[in-house]
């Protein structure tokens, strides 16, 4: 039980950010990743599509043994992670990006708070129910910028064309006066430099990738399944091979990784 590895997925290269925080933080873990680059973006899909692909990720990762599954997109959180509970809660431990946040800023006194997401995200209205529940007298504004998840995959990150599409979204006067921003998505904290440069680093930019991986580590070591053998294996699945991924997943983890192909989709 120890020695099986985290299940954890995404749309894309979003949850890589998580993957990172979690090896930091559990350098003794091994994980499992898929990427479900066939479907991308998740952000523009119906609620339908993202349960069932949640369904079938959660499936794959179990059937490889993952002793967690770790729903690594705010997107599928928003819409999949109550069906998903339903479903797979007494199989296995399940995590998602979107709880673990909201219960961090009730910890923290915050006036007015932004949320950037993904369409969908932002059109559940996840993360403004929550937040409304857990602290009632922060006012929260949320913003969908659904061209930051492309732009990332296609690997515009740190040029004029991210810079002028960050800037234009982040200028919306909704935004004005916020004092925090959650990065509603788990590819947008690969732009937070980006982000916080907007705005001169003046404000908390934050994002789940820490804030879950601890998390994680607290799971575990309840259940007391924590991997102290020494044995580490990482694995990463996409749905369909593109050039960016591979790219980005070496920039997270150095070195070779073992990117392979699952056909969970034919
Ligand atoms: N990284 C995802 C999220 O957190 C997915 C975005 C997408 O595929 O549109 O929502």
């Amino acid at each position: 039980m120890k020695e099986q590895p985290i299940g954890i997925f995404d749309s894309g290269v979003g949850g890589l950010t998580v993957a990172h925080a979690i090896k930091q933080i559990l350098p003794g873990e091994s994980i499992i990743y898929f990427g479900d680059t066939a479907h991308l973006p998740y952000g523009d899909k119906s609620a339908e599509s993202i349960r069932y692909y949640s369904q079938r990720i959660t499936e794959f990762l179990l059937n490889h043994n993952s002793k967690v599954v770790l729903v690594a997109c705010n997107t599928a959180s928003a819409f999949a992670f109550d069906s998903l509970k339903k479903e797979f809660q007494e199989k296995t431990i399940l995590l998602d990006v979107i709880d673990p946040v909201v219960d961090y800023m009730s910890t923290r006194n915050i006036k007015k708070i932004g949320v950037i997401g993904t369409k969908g995200t932002i059109s559940s209205g996840t993360y403004e129910k929550m937040i409304k529940e857990k602290s009632p007298s922060t006012a929260v504004v949320s913003l969908a910028t659904p061209l930051l998840v492309p732009m990332i995959e296609e690997g515009f990150i740190f040029d004029d064309i991210s810079n002028a599409i960050i800037r234009t979204y982040l200028s919306n006067e909704s935004l004005a006066g916020i004092e925090a921003l959650i990065l509603g998505c788990t590819h947008y904290p690969i732009i937070r430099n980006q982000i916080s440069k907007f705005f001169n680093f003046n404000i908390e930019v934050i994002d789940s990738a820490r804030i879950v991986a601890m998390i994680l580590r607290d799971a575990l070591d309840k259940n007391n399944m924590l991997n102290d053998s020494g044995i580490v294996k990482d694995q990463f699945f996409v749905s369909d091979y593109t050039t960016y991924f591979g790219k980005i997943a070496k920039m997270f983890f150095e070195g070779e990784i073992n990117l392979m192909k699952a056909d969970i989709w034919s």
